[in-house]
């Protein structure tokens, strides 16, 4: 259930970011939303999920790996060294502690927007797809619009081709992966069989 007053203290958070951060959550919360038109998604959830999901997008690595070990995140080895992957855990945290967020869904949504997870709810996977499938990404890089086509007609199907082409991109570039983008992988895969 989320309450209205969660995404007013959301709004004015999102009030005190770079510019260009909010205009990507606006972007992110028209493109989840047309998701959860056309797939029957909570749109309350998807909306608060969606502006929520960067709140931290503008912190260095640095802070982020400071705050979280503050809040008793229990960082990842990965997240450790690579803390941009933080910026999710962190928001998800910033919701519950300073905007009375409780919805798991809401909570899933947010922490795991940029690896995706194993167990992904419908919310989780329209956020997710919606921060890869913001129209600016999508203008710029080609592997994205496939991606688009396929969210047309299955997020579940869009988000494997995603994750197919993410885990090969850093595989290839000699980078760490984070295990949960392996779990939203295979269990996406054994769900489409
Ligand atoms: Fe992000
Ligand atoms: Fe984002």
């Amino acid at each position: 259930m989320v309450d209205a007053r969660s995404l007013q203290q959301t709004q004015s958070i999102i009030q005190t970011l770079p510019g260009g951060l909010q205009e990507h959550l606006f972007r992110v919360r028209d493109v989840a939303q047309e998701f959860a038109a056309r797939f029957r998604i909570d749109r309350a959830r998807v909306e608060l999920a969606a502006l929520g999901h960067d709140l931290y997008r503008a912190m260095s690595p640095a802070e982020m790996l400071a705050l979280a070990r503050t809040w008793g995140l229990k960082p990842h080895p990965v997240e450790e060294r690579v803390p941009v992957l933080l910026h999710g855990p962190l928001a998800a945290e910033r919701l519950r502690r300073e905007c009375g967020v409780s919805d798991p869904e809401v909570l899933q949504a947010v922490c795991w927007h940029s690896t995706g997870c194993g167990g992904m709810k419908s919310v989780a996977l329209a956020v997710f797809l919606a921060d890869k499938l913001d129209p600016q990404k999508v203008a710029e890089r080609d592997h994205l619009r496939p991606v688009a086509e396929l969210a047309r007609e299955s997020l579940d199907r869009a988000a494997a081709a995603y994750l197919t082409w993410e885990i090969g991109w850093l595989v290839g570039r000699g980078d760490l992966v984070h295990p949960a983008s392996v779990d939203a992988r295979n269990d996406l895969m054994m769900g489409l069989g």
